[in-house]
């Protein structure tokens, strides 16, 4: 058997050493308190269920859906543009359906990226950006994201060569694995940038409704213009806590979305009609079961940041995503701080040196736990003497 060249190319996937390691300490009898991979533990809401359940029971969903979506889905995706975003959409050629925004972002860099092409994308980042852009065949130019820049990409330091053969801007606002947010200021230079530089920008905005304390995070598209150079990845995975059903959307510049539809319409067959029934149900019924997650969240992001700061941690409380990004203690690195916490603690987080050269220094927290096992943590930490 003879593989790919492009598959020495690809480091394993984060989380799939980080699970094994669980199962081994977990086999070992060890309670772990595991902060680890960014997967909602609440329910999909009662109401997206009960509308699965019923459509499920009606005939119509058991054929090939189209891969770009079914028109109803897509038009559910427009309409809440429009509300949450003030954002218009045609749904004939401005949306397209993901099976899960991952399939939709690994399979863009197929659309955009030949050999030799570079893709802008921001270290640390979700690790999907990086593996894409090398699976078509582009380089990689990572933009690093530092608590000194506020986790924001700084466009004019990238060099005139790279911005020669670059065709994509990846974001990514509220931010994987940083926590962090960006306000339409930042959005309106990416979009301009974009334009000087012929680029195709996109967002990546997965979070966008995970804010707290009053903050709800915006679209590139509220940026006037931002459709000339724009496709924005949407996904219900966060929202409604619904990561298995494996349902998103691409929305935005019509000939970024066509391209993108061209490439799924020959690797893919679309998402179950009945999934996407029920998510067209979600994103058109009120929007009070995320008010309720967000709350949870929130309260859950004081326990470990207050906790965090009493042992001397200093660093922004994060405003959106369920991630809590934390600075590693003077003398440790982000491995070693991860295994002396596992190790010492049996609490599991994410090396941030994992996302990317720049995420060195940092761990990464998930808070997808309820918040006494939170508080347990804390309390781990102060009997073992661990503090910042
Ligand atoms: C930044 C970011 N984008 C996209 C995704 C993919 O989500 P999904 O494929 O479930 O829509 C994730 C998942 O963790 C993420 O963190």
């Amino acid at each position: 058997m003879r593989k790919s060249k492009r598959l020495d190319k690809i480091p394993p996937y984060l989380f799939v050493k980080i699970e094994e390691k669980k199962e081994e300490l977990t086999k070992k009898g060890i309670d772990i308190i595991d902060f680890g991979i960014g997967d909602p533990d609440l329910d999909t809401p009662a109401h997206i269920f009960k509308e699965m359940h019923e459509v499920l029971e009606t005939k119509g969903s058991a054929n090939y859906p189209t891969s770009k979506g079914e028109f109803f889905f897509r038009k559910a995706v427009s309409k809440w543009y429009k509300t949450r975003f003030n954002v218009e959409l045609n749904p004939r050629d401005e949306v397209c359906a993901l099976i899960g925004s991952k399939e939709g972002i690994g399979h863009i860099f197929l659309a955009f990226i030949d050999p030799g092409d570079i893709a802008l994308i921001p270290d640390p980042a979700y690790p999907v950006y990086k593996v894409a852009t090398i699976l078509a065949g582009g380089d990689p130019y990572f933009l690093p994201l530092t608590a000194k820049n506020n986790f924001l990409p700084e466009l004019d330091q990238i060099p005139k060569d790279v911005l020669g053969k670059a065709k994509l801007l990846f974001i990514n606002y509220p931010n994987n694995p940083t926590g962090a947010v960006a306000g339409l200021d930042f959005f309106k230079k990416c979009v301009g940038f974009a334009k000087k530089h012929d680029l195709l920008l996109i967002s990546d905005l997965a979070y966008s409704e995970m804010g707290y304390d009053g903050f709800r995070p915006p679209s590139v598209l509220e940026v006037p213009g931002a459709k000339d150079v724009s496709i924005e990845f949407h996904s219900l995975s966060k929202t409604y806590n619904m990561t298995g059903w494996r349902i998103g959307m691409a929305v935005g510049n019509k000939e970024a979305v066509q391209a993108l539809a061209t490439i799924k319409s020959n690797l893919d067959s679309g998402a179950f009609k009945a999934v996407q029934l029920a998510a067209a149900h979600a994103l058109t019924e009120p929007q009070d079961c995320v008010d309720e997650h967000n709350k949870i969240f929130s309260e859950r992001r004081n326990v470990l940041y207050d906790g965090l700061t009493s042992l001397g941690w200093k660093f922004e409380k994060p405003k959106a995503t369920f991630y809590v990004w934390v600075p590693v203690p003077k003398g440790e690195t982000s491995p070693s701080f991860t295994e002396k916490l596992l190790e010492k603690c049996g609490i599991l987080v994410v090396p941030g040196n994992g996302y990317g050269s720049s995420g060195e220094g940092y761990v990464r927290f998930a808070i997808t736990i309820p918040k006494e096992r939170i508080a347990s943590a804390i309390s781990r930490l102060k009997k073992h003497g661990i503090k910042y």
